[in-house]
């Protein structure tokens, strides 16, 4: 019998702190007018006073599990690229601070294509006989990562935490997720990357502790080239996953993209033939956050009523690697903890 993972609840989280346009306005060459109008983005959340990204990875993973009614699962999977340490891994951590023993813990690293990547990782879990619940975790706190100074990239993220529990069911029921469509092309690596604190730089001759440029601490984006690179990656990994699942463009209610820029995601959408009113938009309020991204648009709609049980849901996101991914699923009818 094929088994698949099934969405069983679903959670989300956002830091309190709340950084405006105008904030950004008051410390940057730039205006409100160029930051809504080129990026789609009015407002997004920075943690500060020393939270990091595992502490809002378990207030969404709680709210994962209280939303899918469980106290237990077999594993955690944390998808970040704003880790609070190098080392060690932080699911264990969370594993640790929500009591669910000494199970399965372990990260996983793919920028703002994530939380597609580590739908995927967790439902082969599933699928392998592994594990039969997983709760996945997409968490950032990338403004950490970010020059504030910088008045390209400063306006762009933002951090938050979205959850789901998955677990062992049926592919022909709601919430099974899958087909996929991944893809990467590491020949472009350098357009969006931190540099500093890796073992390339720590093993270059003559630099030293306390020497990282202070470029090379934060991320360094060619803006123009990711633009062009995320509208071509994800119409095209959306069509490849369609065509997987045998679904037509005409079939998708919902159209959820990686919340990057306004005008990639209508730029996809219109490529791909899909009307702007079915896409799932939290850019405005949210920013991009990474491997939360995604869970955070869903959970916002499902608790407005904007993305309802039997819709059919098309998900694609890109991100630094480069990497690339796409799943599709019928929305299920669960419960949503999200302060959206
Ligand atoms: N305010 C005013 N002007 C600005 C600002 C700002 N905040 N930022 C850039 N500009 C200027 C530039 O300096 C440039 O000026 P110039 O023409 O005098 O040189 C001009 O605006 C145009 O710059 P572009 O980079 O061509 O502007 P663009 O329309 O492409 O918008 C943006 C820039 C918003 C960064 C866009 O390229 C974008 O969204 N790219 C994708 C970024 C992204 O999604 N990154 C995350 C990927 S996912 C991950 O894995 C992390």
């Amino acid at each position: 019998m094929t088994v698949s993972a099934v969405i069983a609840g679903l959670g989300a989280w956002l830091p309190p702190g709340v950084v405006t346009n105008n904030d950004l306005c008051s410390r940057l060459d730039t205006s409100e007018e160029w930051i809504e109008s080129r990026t789609g983005i009015v407002e997004r959340r920075a943690v500060s006073g020393g939270m990091a990204t595992l502490d809002l990875a378990v207030e969404a993973g709680g709210r994962a599990l209280k939303a899918a009614g469980v106290s237990g699962v077999d594993a955690v999977v944390v998808a970040t690229t704003s880790p609070d340490r190098i080392c060690p891994a932080g699911a264990p951590e969370v594993a640790s601070r929500l009591g669910l023993g000494p199970i399965a813990a372990y990260d996983l690293t793919s920028a703002c294509s994530g939380f597609v990547y580590g739908l995927a990782t967790c439902a082969g879990l599933i699928s392998a006989g592994i594990a039969k619940s997983v709760l996945f975790i997409g968490s950032e706190a990338f403004s950490t990562f970010i020059d504030p100074a910088n008045r390209t990239t400063a306006p762009i993220f933002g951090d938050g935490a979205g959850a789901v529990v998955l677990r062992c069911g049926s592919p022909e029921e709601p919430g099974a997720i899958g087909p996929f469509d991944l893809g990467s092309d590491g020949a472009q690596a350098d357009l969006l990357a931190i540099n500093g604190g890796g073992s390339r730089q720590r093993s270059a001759t003559g630099l030293g502790h306390g020497e990282v440029p202070t470029e090379d601490w934060y991320l360094s984006m060619a803006g123009r080239a990711i633009y062009q690179q995320a509208i071509a990656r994800m119409t095209e990994s959306s069509l490849a996953v369609l065509d997987r699942a045998g679904w037509s463009v005409t079939e998708v209610d919902r159209f959820v993209g990686h919340q990057a820029n306004i005008r990639i995601l209508n730029s996809v959408a219109q490529r791909l033939g899909i009307a702007p009113e079915r896409a799932l938009i939290n850019i405005d309020r949210v920013g991009n956050a990474l491997s939360a991204s995604i869970p955070l648009v869903l959970a916002g709609a499902a608790a407005g009523g904007e993305l309802r049980p039997g819709d059919r849901v098309l998900i694609t996101a890109f991100g630094a690697g480069l990497s690339w991914g796409s799943t599709v699923l019928v929305w299920p009818d669960i419960s949503i903890d999200s302060p959206l």
